[in-house]
């Protein structure tokens, strides 16, 4: 039989890992180590058979075990009647109260939307940093220091450095693409970008982009128009009218502006294309030999074409949003309308 140290050792394992699931439970504990006929009297009755040298060690543990099996029941009882007190009937079988799920923004929308219609046609998306140095978002992409073209975008300086701006465009994400990865390149770069304009129903001082760019052997301005025609098909249907407009950026050459025509009153005039019928939807055109010569390409070989929108105007014009300044403010009331989209 085991000696009555060890029985005490056994048992007092019980009782450390002893969590009562309930009333009842702690109940039982309390009769099976304190109860008249409980463990601690047992072990107690057996301290006589216990060997005259052995017996004040053996004691000293007894009186340990008898503690150790008290404060237990103690410590239980008072949680069990706190808590008995706090929450007299659980019901956990009641449901829980649902948490509100929240809305996707309605340029998140439509930036998913345009990101996956070119993802079809093996584009990849690319980002980059929103404060940009000057090379990769004017010089590089043929806009030199006094290029009058710097004045079409009001460009925000950083302070500490000057040769720092926040991007005004994600033209600068396609310089950094050229710049590190290998030819052909196929990319989609979304994004927000900053211009100093002040803050209306029409202009805001920062806003989010879409360019793309594609630069391979023998790319043509007509894989330029057929990739255009696709996208707008997609986006806002085959009935969808284009048409392009000769324009000037000084990273494209030619460059094209391009309209749809009006998705709102189908051509025939209304706020939105201020009753012409059409309305502008992005710039693009061919990549700048000079563009490509930063970067080391050589033009004879390479050709590319670029295009840029702006995700405000696509979704100015498929939700019909008519204030720049709702996509900031953050009004739950607009922001609710594009729930489940
Ligand atoms: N970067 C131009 C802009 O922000 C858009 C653009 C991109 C035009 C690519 C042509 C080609 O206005």
């Amino acid at each position: 039989m085991a000696s009555l140290q060890e029985q005490i050792h056994i048992h007092e394992q019980e009782i450390k890992s002893f969590i009562p699931s309930g009333a009842a439970d702690l109940e039982n504990y309390r009769i099976r180590f304190l109860g008249t006929k409980g463990i601690v009297k047992q072990l107690s009755a057996e301290i006589k058979n216990v060997p005259p040298d052995q017996r004040k060690e053996a004691g000293q543990m007894l009186n340990a075990f008898k503690q150790l099996a008290e404060e237990k029941y103690e410590s239980n009882i008072n949680l069990q009647q706190a808590t008995a007190v706090k929450t007299p009937e659980m019901d956990l079988t009641l449901p829980g109260t649902p948490l509100p799920i929240g809305t996707r923004h309605p340029l998140r929308i439509i930036e998913n939307r345009i990101i996956s219609i070119f993802e079809k046609i093996g584009f990849s998306v690319a980002t980059g940093p929103e404060i940009e140095d000057d090379w990769h978002n004017f010089t590089s992409l043929n806009m030199p220091e006094h290029h009058p073209a710097r004045d079409m975008q009001d460009t925000f300086y950083v302070a500490q450095n000057p040769d720092w701006v926040l991007r005004t465009h994600t033209s600068s994400v396609q310089a950094r693409i050229l710049e590190t990865q290998p030819l052909p390149v196929r990319v989609i770069c979304p994004g927000r970008v900053y211009r100093n304009e002040t803050i209306s129903a029409r202009a805001h001082c920062f806003f989010h982009q879409c360019e793309g760019l594609y630069v391979d052997k023998d790319v043509s301005f007509a894989d330029l128009k057929q990739t255009l025609y696709y996208f707008v098909t997609e986006m806002f249907g085959e009935d969808t009218k284009v048409r392009f407009r000769p324009s000037y950026f000084p990273f494209t050459e030619p460059s094209a502006e391009m309209d749809i025509s009006c998705t709102v009153c189908g051509g025939s005039g209304c706020n939105l294309c201020k009753h012409t019928g059409w309305v502008e939807i992005l710039g693009c055109g061919m990549v700048h030999p000079n563009m490509l010569t930063n970067f080391g390409i050589d033009p004879e070989v390479y050709t590319g074409f670029a295009f840029g929108m702006g995700v405000e105007r696509i979704t100015q014009i498929k939700f019909q949003v008519n204030d720049l300044r709702l996509y900031s403010q953050n009004d739950v009331r607009f922001l609710r309308q594009f729930q489940g989209l």
